[in-house]
């Protein structure tokens, strides 16, 4: 019997390594150094963004850290120090609810840097009450897109100017469920859906990395866009799940979600792997390239976006 008891527990223990390796998803296996590399990431305090930052660092990549709370900023800091001595890390303060506050952080950057390797778009809010920016836009779209939107635009110059260089765009599966409505871009009260406003959001990110990716043909700076996966990040913030279920469920978390060094796999691989160099406007998952789903292909609402979104920024 406890021989039976011993094989049983032997089969379940390899059973749930095998599937807790199958839920990590794809590993990273480029090499690459980032010495004398810079990147900016966006929400690098948290979650995809500080494991992002952490490997970029161990790879000796000057690392720009763009946080909305400086003392949380600190503090990942610290824990990325105590896991690697190497690379530079730089805190700077960017709330991407705030037009003004992306264009001080931008001129600083421009005024600072003398160069930028690659810019990792990353911070996100998900499926938040009704909210608006500082400058009067629905919270998800105004952050996850029209935040985004308007820095990369405003380091553009930079990134040409450091070719080869790239974009990584952080969007998610969750893109397939959105719409681009251009009578209802900016959500009111009225008509809001937290779950569509994300992924409206979501969409629109993979929609602007290919009209960008179109626009940069031949610059050397390349773009593209990604699914992290499903990861246990701050993420769900908004979500109101009890501290109760939250510990009941965390030995299924463990088995199913990715961690967030796990779900950073991609960002780091679309951020160093030189086989990359000259690939853009490509949308990728787990380490691979994927295929565009049909509502992310539509050229000609890319373009639309686009415009629409110069406007709301005052690009244009
Ligand atoms: N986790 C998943 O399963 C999953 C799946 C698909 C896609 N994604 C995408 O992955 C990205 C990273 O998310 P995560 O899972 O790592 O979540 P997270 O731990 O909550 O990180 C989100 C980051 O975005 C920052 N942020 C939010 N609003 C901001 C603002 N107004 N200005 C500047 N920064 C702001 C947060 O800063 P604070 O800490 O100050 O709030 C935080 O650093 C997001 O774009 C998300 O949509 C995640």
């Amino acid at each position: 019997m406890a021989y039976w008891l011993a094989v049983g527990a032997a089969f379940a223990g390899v059973g749930i390594m095998v599937a807790r390796r199958y839920f990590a998803g794809g590993v990273c296996r480029s090499l690459a150094m980032m010495t004398g590399k810079s990147v900016i990431i966006t929400g690098a305090n948290s979650g995809i963004g500080k494991a992002a930052a952490t490997e970029l660092a161990k790879r000796e990549a000057r690392v720009i850290m763009a946080c909305r709370d400086l003392d949380s900023g600190e503090q990942a800091i610290k824990d990325i120090r105590r896991k690697t001595r190497n690379g530079e890390l730089v805190l700077k303060h960017l709330d991407l609810a705030s037009f003004q506050s992306i264009h001080k952080f931008s001129e600083d950057i421009l005024k600072e840097e003398q160069r930028l390797d690659v810019l990792i778009n990353n911070a996100g809010i998900f499926q938040c009450p009704f909210m608006k920016t500082e400058d009067g836009y629905e919270m998800q779209f105004g952050v996850n897109h029209l935040g985004h939107f308007l820095l990369t635009n405003l380091l553009l110059g930079l990134l040409k100017k450091s070719k080869p260089s790239r974009i990584v765009v952080v969007s998610s599966k969750l893109h397939s469920r959105g719409n681009i409505d251009f009578e209802n871009l900016n959500m009111t009260e009225a008509n809001y859906n937290r779950a569509a406003g994300y992924s409206n959001s979501k969409l629109a990110n993979i929609l602007f990395a290919r009209e960008l990716a179109h626009r940069l043909d031949n610059t050397g700076v390349t773009v593209n866009c990604l699914h992290p996966g499903i990861v246990w990040t701050n993420l769900s913030r908004h979500m109101n799940v009890s501290p109760v279920v939250k510990i009941l469920m965390r030995p299924l978390i463990w088995l199913l979600l990715k961690s967030p060094e796990e779900g950073a796999q991609t960002v780091v691989y679309l951020s160093v792997a030189p086989e990359l160099e000259d690939q853009s406007g490509k949308y990728f998952g787990d380490c691979h390239e994927k295929p565009f789903t049909a509502i992310a292909r539509d050229d000609g609402v890319a373009k639309k976006l686009w415009e629409a979104s110069e406007k709301m920024t005052g690009l244009a």
